[in-house]
């Protein structure tokens, strides 16, 4: 299956728009990483636009969520590493990250919320000339969009990358598809 028709699929099973363009996001910043690291582009970008493909059908259940995904990955053709990073995004199922793909969607996933956070309270809620030292104090700010993980985020040296070059490489990325994302 192609790139177009596993959107298409994505597009088939997610209503809100604001996931669809999370999923695009992930996508767009797990494939610039791949190609940092020397990585599959085509396999971490993929990875990263199923990986929330099942949580409308999962109606938000945990238990559920990214078990479901990575059936339907399966389904579409992605391989077995993307169907394994998928279902251990969910840490719920307790399934150890092990694979480099793993802790890559693991740190990527909450990144995009923190970026998109950052573009959305400037004058224009533009991506465009939002700056990667921005994006790190709104990261320092703990109240700023509570509900991003740093944590998570700062697993990204488990893939060997600084926060700082994890942050910038992240916003370049979505930069790069600000059009699609609407910022
Ligand atoms: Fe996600």
């Amino acid at each position: 299956m192609t790139r177009e028709e596993m959107l298409n699929s994505v597009k088939a099973n997610v209503e809100n728009n604001n996931l669809v363009k999370h999923m695009l996001a992930t996508e767009a910043i797990m494939r610039s990483l791949a190609r940092r690291l020397g990585e599959d582009e085509e396999e971490w970008g993929l990875t990263g636009l199923l990986h929330d493909i099942d949580m409308e059908l999962t109606g938000g259940d945990m238990n559920n969520h990214s078990k479901l995904g990575a059936d339907l990955a399966r389904e579409l053709g992605a391989s077995e590493a993307t169907a394994h990073a998928i279902l251990c995004h969910n840490e719920t199922h307790g399934v150890p990250l092990e694979t480099k793909l793993d802790k890559a969607l693991f740190c990527v996933d909450p990144l995009t919320g923190l970026i998109i956070a950052a573009a959305l309270v400037r004058p224009n809620k533009r991506l465009a000339g939002l700056e990667t030292r921005s994006v790190k104090k709104k990261f320092k700010e703990k109240s700023f969009a509570a509900g991003v993980n740093r944590q998570q985020i700062s697993q990204c040296s488990q893939v060997g990358l600084e926060l700082d070059e994890f942050i910038e490489l992240g916003l370049e990325a979505m930069k790069g598809i600000a059009a699609d994302l609407g910022l």
